[in-house]
């Protein structure tokens, strides 16, 4: 079912494009998520974080769900099935799961431990073909006003040469909504790390990222961008429209039903991720 994305994410860094990695939250998410994929042709990975597969009731469930999503929407592009953020259990796990690609973020553990470990999370995933993850610096929290920590170039030689897939890199980027004061992207730092290493480089914290500075970020090595919070103020943008102009239609035309009010926060995804494939310049497949 699922695509290890090696040689989607190293065509995406040789060609100066980058994939989207997109967060799942639930059926809606993933749905509207393989639906943009497969109605623009391109390759995408679905990716979900601990909590949120908590959420769902497990990693087990989490890919079966999307497998069985794949199979039910008759689903033809390639699909990448990642750990978002994993620790070293949940990386494991995901491992013996039959994910096709871990992130192991060791990176609030010294660095010492972060390196061991993801060597340890390295040899486990190459057995079986998975992809693996690594994450250096620190991507800054919600609503910090300091943007992280920058990672260092010596660090991103260290875990490249460890055999690391793609990494995560801090560069100026936070989760979640960006703080009005915030200093945009570090290029110089991105520049070097990306002249030093010639991995697929990845861009967290996606979501509010000005289009300019997401595409100069590609251009420099950036081949993956993860975008969470962006489907999350769609939807809740959709779905308080609906129910602001919908509640007379609730007993006539059944506006209560899940089915019927879950439907446009979950198009809206789909929407605001054809307009996001497109600023990446993700190319649909062959
Ligand atoms: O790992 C997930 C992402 O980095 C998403 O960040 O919610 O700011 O788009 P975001
Ligand atoms: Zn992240």
């Amino acid at each position: 079912y699922f695509d290890n994305g090696n040689q989607i994410f190293a065509d995406a860094r040789a060609n100066h494009y980058a994939v989207g990695a997109y967060n799942i939250n639930n059926l809606e998410w993933t749905r509207a998520i393989l639906q943009a994929a497969n109605e623009t042709r391109t390759p995408v990975l679905v990716q979900v974080s601990m909590g949120a597969a908590k959420y769902m009731g497990g990693f087990k469930f989490v890919r079966d769900m999307v497998a069985d999503q794949i199979d039910a929407m008759g689903i033809t592009v390639p699909v990448v099935l990642n750990l978002d953020h994993g620790d070293f259990a949940a990386a494991m796990e995901c491992i013996d799961l039959g994910y096709s690609s871990v992130m192991y973020d060791g990176h609030k553990l010294p660095l010492a431990t972060n390196y061991d470990q993801t060597a340890q999370i390295v040899q486990a995933a190459h057995q079986r073909g998975i992809s693996v993850e690594a994450e250096i610096g620190k991507v800054g929290e919600n609503q910090d006003t300091n943007s992280g920590e920058l990672a260092s170039v010596a660090d991103a030689k260290k875990f490249a040469e460890l055999g690391v897939d793609k990494l995560a890199c801090g560069i100026g980027n936070i989760h979640g909504i960006y703080p009005a004061d915030w200093r945009g992207l570090d290029f110089d730092r991105l520049a070097a790390i990306a002249d030093a290493v010639d991995i697929p480089l990845v861009l967290h914290g996606g979501s509010g990222i000005p289009k300019d500075q997401v595409q100069r970020a590609i251009a420099l090595g950036i081949a993956k961008v993860n975008i969470n919070t962006e489907f999350q103020l769609a939807f809740q943008a959709a779905t308080r429209d609906y129910i602001e102009q919908a509640r007379d239609l609730d007993q006539a035309q059944k506006g209560y039903d899940p089915r019927k009010l879950l439907l446009p926060g979950t198009e809206a995804i789909t929407a605001k991720m054809k307009e996001i494939i497109d600023w990446l310049g993700t190319p649909a497949v062959a």
